[in-house]
């Protein structure tokens, strides 16, 4: 494993994985956010039976994460069951952009962690906040 050791994260985001509610792609995703004080809170995707409502593990914690106060973020962890498990949807890199910035984006499966990206590499030319000055 190359660069500064995620293995918490990594764990964290397999923990949250194990409750994904994804019935009906039968796809689990875990997530793990890392605060810039430390802090780590997870998300998991949870699907509906409308489809269009189910929300990706990475926005969960995400949205988990600004609604308990937090501002700033190191990386994400996300943890799926592949050979080569999923970069954030483009949604997700959206609300990554929005909330935490060019945060490191570490991919992982059950095994071991398979890749890692800034986010402004995976979302190069972003609309945000920059767009309506
Ligand atoms: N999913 C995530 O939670 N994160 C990703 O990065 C990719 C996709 C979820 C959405 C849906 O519940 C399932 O995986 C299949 O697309």
């Amino acid at each position: 494993m190359s660069g500064s050791d995620a293995s918490v994260l990594v764990e964290a985001a397999r923990a949250a994985r194990t409750r994904a509610q994804a019935r009906y792609s039968g796809f689990k995703v875990g997530a793990a956010l890392e605060a810039e004080d430390g802090t780590v809170i997870t998300g998991c995707n949870i699907e509906n039976a409308t489809y269009g409502l189910t929300v990706c593990a990475e926005r969960v914690a995400m949205f988990k994460a600004v609604s308990e106060g937090y501002t700033r973020f190191r990386r994400v962890v996300v943890v799926a069951d592949a050979a080569a498990p999923p970069p954030p949807c483009g949604a997700c890199r959206q609300i990554l952009w929005e909330f935490g910035g060019d945060l490191e984006v570490i991919l992982a499966n059950l095994e071991t962690e398979t890749g890692r990206h800034q986010l402004r590499d995976l979302f190069p030319m972003p609309f945000d906040a920059g767009n309506l000055d």
